[in-house]
Order: C-alpha cells, then structure tokens, then sequence
C-alpha cells in the first residue's frame, strides 16, 4: 500500500492472536502496522510482533532494500518484537528513538541498548531524510512513558503511534479508514481498554496536533486515517476528556439464577417503552467486559446490577467496577439494583467502589430484590424507569 509519496505500508497481520497483549478478544484479528518513508536515506517507522519478523524483513527489504533508521516510537512488544531482527539484517542501520526507549531496550534485549547505533531524540528534534524532515513529539503515557510520535510535514503525515489505532486486521477491517465501515466500534474499545486511564496526557498530545496540518494519521494498528480527520480528533477529544460521547442507558449485571436478570430485562423493557434513545444491557458473567467498559464510557447513564456475594459483590460486577475506577470513570449518571435473599449488601458495596469517581450524580431510585421479583420490587423498577427516562424527554 502506497500512502503518500515515499510513504509504503510494511505491515502484517495477525489471525492467531488469542488475546491481544494478554487481555482483549480480537474476533478480527489484530495489525502491527510499520511504514517506509523513502528520502535520500529510508527511515522505517517501527518493528512488529516478533511472530512475524520474517515476513515483515521481507516487505522491508522490498520496499527500502536497506534502510538506513529504525524509528522506535513505542516498545511495546507488539512493535518492538522486530527490533533485534532488524539490527541484525541490517547491519549498518541505526536506530532512533527517545532515551526512555533505549533504556527499555536493555530491559527487553538483554542489556542490549544499541549504544553505538542510536540516536536519541527529544521533543522537537528532527531527523532530516533529504527530501523528508521527521519531526518528533513526545507523547508521553499514550500509552507507555517512552512514546514518541512523528511528523512528516512534507507529506503532512502524523505516525501517532498506539493513538487513534484500532483492534482488527486490515484484511478484515480495510487497509484506509474510506474501506473501513465501522472504525469508531473497536477503536473506542481499544481506546478505553488501552489508553482510557490517561486522557490528560491524550489531551496534551491533541494541543501538540492542532498545531500541525495533518491529512493522515497513521497508526501502529488500525486503517490509516486519510480523510475527514476531525470526526477522529473529536472523538479522541471527547473520549480523552471523558465526556460522554452518546445519550442513553447500560444496564451492566450479573446474575446467579436469573432473578435480577429478570429484572434488569423488565427495567430495559420500560426504558425502551419510554422513549430512552439507547439502552445496552450486558451480561458480566458471558458477554465481553471490555465491551461493557467500552459502553459505560460512551453512554450518560450506567444501572449496576447484582447479587450479594460473600457479603460483597459478584465477582465480575467487581471487575467491571474495578475496570470503570482505574479508568478514571467519571461524569456518569448512576443507579443500582441489589439482590441478597437475607442480607443485600451489593448496592452499598458498589456505591463504596465508585465514591471516590468525579462528577457522578446518583438517581434517587434504586431496586431491591429480596431473591424474586415481587410487587414491591416491580414498582421500584418503574420508579427507577420513570426517574431515568425523564431526563431524555
Ligand atoms: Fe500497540 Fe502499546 O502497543
């Protein structure tokens, strides 16, 4: 794939992975995306996966014959896996990278820091291809300390690496976001599983790109970005600083009999009848918690739903909630539903993991079920519906 002029695709993808770094399902695969940039000297921005080096030397060797940099933006293993073979096919190349990174390098390599065949570079710094400039900006905590991005402003191109990336393969998903349908789904889930803890840092980075004229955005996963880049720099804005993308209302429960999950299904029911733009209900126990993550963020609304357990929580309820807290989870409208058959503790424990969350306004309704739906509990359901759907009308 040709992306600017002198600017080749070289990366790979990857239908094997199981779980994408240790932790998140990737049904469409997943891609470690490197790129060429050809001036008088060839710069190759980042390495990939390890199980993969072969064929990627082979796009290398194609479309660069012998590079003369390996631009390291970011060690994590999924793009820093190649960087030992690389330095060993190419013999006389050297590689650029930010001092954090080098020192990471010994860590990943053995004590291996490519001391006399490093560049390190700063904010600010260039690295001039003859022909191409690379301007690097640092982007700390997006997401690992040692991040830098780079900038070709001949080609008006941003290698941003991990931001604005996206789980999939780009034989699945499109190789540019005009083939690719559906980007903002799996970016948004890789954004809040990956990146989410860190929106001040995404924030900074954002003000460093409103000063440059970018027309690409290419990632390190994902289709590169080449047209209306505002629609993902506002939604990176608006994720970054956790405002709520979309109005309506999760529904995130667990359930050990299917009791609460009753009525979870009654309360979903009644805000649909009344009008409520979007209800999601997941399941804790069955569906994807990255997904449940992915949408308590998205939406205004979260209803927790669980059982008294051990006289806590349900376990995945506690992960979920756990998940939302190390995120910085805030700005949310929040109500609960408990079920304990003697002693209902959940709705106060779950209360107790998020007092610590800015900005959340909790409903005066909730649910209490003592084991089984009953007509006590059933109006507290509709009051709880009522309280909820108003705020939509
Ligand atoms: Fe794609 Fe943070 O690695």
């Amino acid at each position: 794939m040709k992306i600017a002029n002198d600017i080749l695709y070289v990366g790979v993808n990857d239908h094997d992975v199981d779980l994408f770094e240790g932790h998140y399902i990737v049904p469409e695969g997943m891609a470690y995306n490197s790129y060429v940039v050809k001036g008088e000297k060839t710069a190759v921005m980042d390495s990939v996966d390890s199980h993969f080096t072969d064929e990627w030397l082979g796009k290398v060797k194609e479309a660069a014959g012998s590079p003369d940099y390996l631009v390291v933006q970011h060690m994590e293993p999924d793009h820093s896996g190649s960087v030992m073979g690389f330095m060993e096919a190419f013999p006389e190349a050297k590689i650029v990278s930010s001092q954090k990174a080098f020192t990471m390098m010994a860590n990943f390599f053995e004590g291996e820091d490519f001391a006399d065949r490093r560049v390190v570079v700063k904010e600010g710094d260039t690295l001039d291809l003859g022909g191409h400039s690379l301007s690097f900006i640092t982007a700390p905590m997006v997401h690992w300390p040692e991040v830098i991005m780079t900038y070709d402003a001949q080609n008006k191109v941003l290698f941003s690496a991990d931001a604005f990336g996206r789980f999939g393969a780009l034989d699945e998903i499109g190789e540019t976001s005009e083939e690719d349908d559906d980007w903002a789904c799996e970016a948004r889930r890789y954004y809040f599983g990956i990146v989410g803890k860190y929106g001040l840092q995404v924030q900074a980075v954002l003000k460093k790109a409103a000063n440059l004229d970018i027309e690409t955005i290419c990632s390190l996963h994902g289709p590169v970005l080449v047209s209306d880049l505002g629609y993902y720099l506002g939604l990176y804005d608006t994720w970054s600083k956790y405002e709520s993308e979309s109005k309506g209302v999760v529904i995130a429960y667990t359930s050990v009999y299917g009791n609460t999950k009753k009525a979870v299904e009654l309360l979903a029911e009644k805000l649909e009848a009344k009008g409520v733009p979007a209800v999601e209900v997941t399941d804790l126990a069955r569906d994807d918690i990255a997904e449940a993550v992915e949408d308590a963020f998205r939406y205004d609304t979260v209803v927790f739903a669980t059982t008294t357990f051990n006289n806590g929580i349900f376990p995945f309820m506690r992960e979920f909630i756990d998940s939302l807290v190390e995120r910085n989870y805030q700005n949310k409208r929040l109500a609960f539903i408990e079920n304990g058959s003697w002693a209902p503790q959940a709705a106060k424990v779950m209360k107790g993991m998020l007092e610590g969350c800015k900005n959340m306004t909790y409903c005066e309704n909730g649910v209490k079920i003592m084991s089984a739906l009953n007509d006590d509990s059933r109006a507290q359901v509709e009051a709880l519906a009522e309280e909820l759907a108003a705020a939509y009308k």
